[in-house]
């Protein structure tokens, strides 16, 4: 299945055709760098193995790829914990296959986005190390080093807890063997929070993008981006269980207001450079309204509606949080963006599942219509690798195979609710699979860093490429509808009416109809079908909408 690339490179760096404002209906593809496709058989993807498959995501429709970090990194948490911010790890390849990979990506007509990870670096920077070895030192102002509470500081300095679990701080050994201070992690202990009060940490960032620009990136997904400013003081939040607190209130370490000056110097730096380069938030905020903020006109250019992925599959939720999200993003003049799936959440096939009510298949019916609902929508998508063949979640990896850091931070048993099969994110970061048979289904000559389900055979490239029933091929089909309708992205929107449980949407030039209900809906035929995500069946003058599913009538 690997396609050989036939481009010769240039020796100049070629950039995509110059179409201002691209990323505002700009449907952009989430390539799991570790997960995507393995060039040397390792059993973990890379670069190369990135680069040869772009052929297939150009002809898939895509505009972009987001690629995750391949920076240096000790892996503690898949790369977002950064040793050397302008090195390509080995693991990933090189420097020389990163430039390879923009170039042959232009080429083709993608632009790359890579990921920037400025909240916190890795244990393993130099700079940690610098301030590791210097109680007291300088160095240590480029993180949050604190005395720790108590009579001999054995308290963590506040209440703060790691996203990940247990407390956001761990207590220091001095050189001399003595405890010593505590520092600041909102994830895993090998992610030390930096410290954006201090102008080193700024400089180096301005020039880390810098870097990244200069060989040719088009923009950045900025990781945490609602987290790099702190609450003075570093307050006490009073209560425990804070994760389940992200994204419905403002904490004292997550969106506070100084991030917005960050981004607007970002947002300087990225207009300097010529060809449209964007930044895009991942930013947790408790509102569409406060969301709307990182994406100022002086600021980033899109933000990662987690609303929306976060609603549950139900019309009038959904018309809800469409609603809010277009309302508070037209307040600032950018565009939505629509995200059903990612690295980090259990994937959509499976959370829209009802669980043994829904039936075989429901799950993945949803998915289908989700993803030609928000294809259907104004603004940009982003996609996650594998959810255009409609991969489930992986539910029954075993212990010994996860990496998430986050598994291992939380009570084995489950006492918390959370823990067992589901609710970490290994399940979503299985290799894709690209044939139907042969090692690791495609994904490399030398296995695959977390194993696959049997079933994963039938949901291949190889096996869904030119079956029309396939989620392949609805993707590949309602993104070349995307592209043949002008207006489709960014143009208006208008409700129109419909049953309760169905949503109908006018865009220019096509009518968008969902039925979110476990049994058919008949409706008057709305226009031309041009594709539908379950077969249709026609009445006099009706269609009948079969459940789960979404259509795209011309008009
Ligand atoms: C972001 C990433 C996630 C990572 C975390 C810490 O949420 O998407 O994968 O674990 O930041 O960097």
């Amino acid at each position: 299945m690997t396609q050989e690339l036939t481009t010769s490179l240039p020796t100049e760096p070629v950039r995509p055709s110059e179409s201002p404002g691209w990323w505002r209906d700009a449907v952009i593809y989430q390539v799991y760098v570790r997960s995507f496709a393995d060039s040397d058989g390792d059993g973990i993807g890379d670069l190369r193995g990135v680069r040869e498959r772009l052929p297939h995501l150009a002809g898939l429709g895509m505009d972009a790829v987001w690629l995750t970090p391949f920076y240096a990194s000790p892996q503690a948490d898949g790369g977002y914990d950064v040793a050397d911010y302008r090195t390509v790890d080995p693991l990933f390849g090189t420097l020389g296959d990163a430039d390879d990979l923009v170039r042959t990506a232009h080429e083709l007509g993608l632009r790359v986005i890579v990921d920037v990870v400025p909240n916190h670096s890795s244990d393993q920077h130099p700079w940690f190390r610098e301030a590791l070895a210097e109680p007291g030192g300088a160095a240590r102002t480029r993180y949050h080093f604190r005395r720790g509470r108590g009579a001999h500081g054995e308290l963590p300095p506040n209440d703060w807890e790691s996203v990940f679990g247990g407390p956001a701080w761990t207590r220091t050994t001095d050189p001399d063997g003595t405890l010593g201070e505590w520092y600041l992690h909102l994830f895993a202990p090998e992610q030390p929070d930096l410290n954006w009060d201090s102008p080193e940490v700024r400089a180096e960032f301005d020039s880390v993008l810098r870097f990244w620009l200069d060989l040719g990136v088009d923009g950045f997904r900025i990781d945490v981006a609602h987290g790099m400013v702190k609450a003075a003081g570093l307050p006490d939040i009073g209560r425990t269980e804070q994760a389940k607190l992200i994204g419905s209130q403002v904490l004292p370490f997550f969106d506070q207001d100084g991030v917005h000056e960050i981004h607007r110097s970002w947002r300087r730096l990225l207009d300097s450079y010529p060809g449209d380069r964007i930044g895009v938030a991942e930013a947790w905020a408790p509102t569409a309204e406060r969301l709307a903020l990182y994406v100022r006109p002086d600021e980033l250019h899109q933000a990662f509606n987690f609303q929306f992925l976060k609603c549950p599959w139900d019309a009038a939720a959904m018309r809800e949080v469409i609603d809010e999200s277009l309302a508070a993003t037209r307040s600032v003049g950018a565009p939505t963006t629509w995200v059903l799936s990612n690295h980090d959440v259990v994937r959509h096939t499976t959370r829209y599942a009802d669980g043994a009510d829904g039936g075989p298949g429901q799950g993945l019916a949803r998915a289908r219509a989700a993803a030609l609902l928000t294809l259907a929508l104004p603004g940009s998508s982003y996609l996650y690798q594998g959810e255009e063949l409609g991969l489930p979640e992986v539910t029954d990896l075993p212990d010994e195979a996860r990496q998430d850091p986050a598994f291992f931070r939380t009570s084995p048993d489950g006492e918390d609710g959370q823990n067992g099969q589901d609710g970490f994110r290994d399940g979503c970061r299985v290799p894709l699979p690209w044939t139907r048979s042969g090692e690791s289904y495609g994904f490399g000559p030398g296995g695959s860093w977390l194993p696959q389900p049997d079933a994963w055979s039938g949901l291949s490239v190889e096996a869904q490429t030119g079956d029309p029933g396939s989620t392949l091929e609805l993707y590949r089909g309602a993104l070349a509808l995307r592209r043949e309708l002008p207006g489709l992205g960014d143009g208006p929107m208008s409700w129109l009416e419909a049953p309760a449980g169905v949503l109908a949407l006018s865009r220019p030039g096509l009518v968008c109809t969902l039925n979110t209900l476990g049994e058919e809906v008949e409706l008057p035929v709305p226009g031309r079908a041009l594709l539908s995500s379950a077969p249709l069946s026609y009445g006099a003058g009706t269609v009948r909408i079969p459940p789960d599913s979404c259509a795209w009538w011309a008009i």
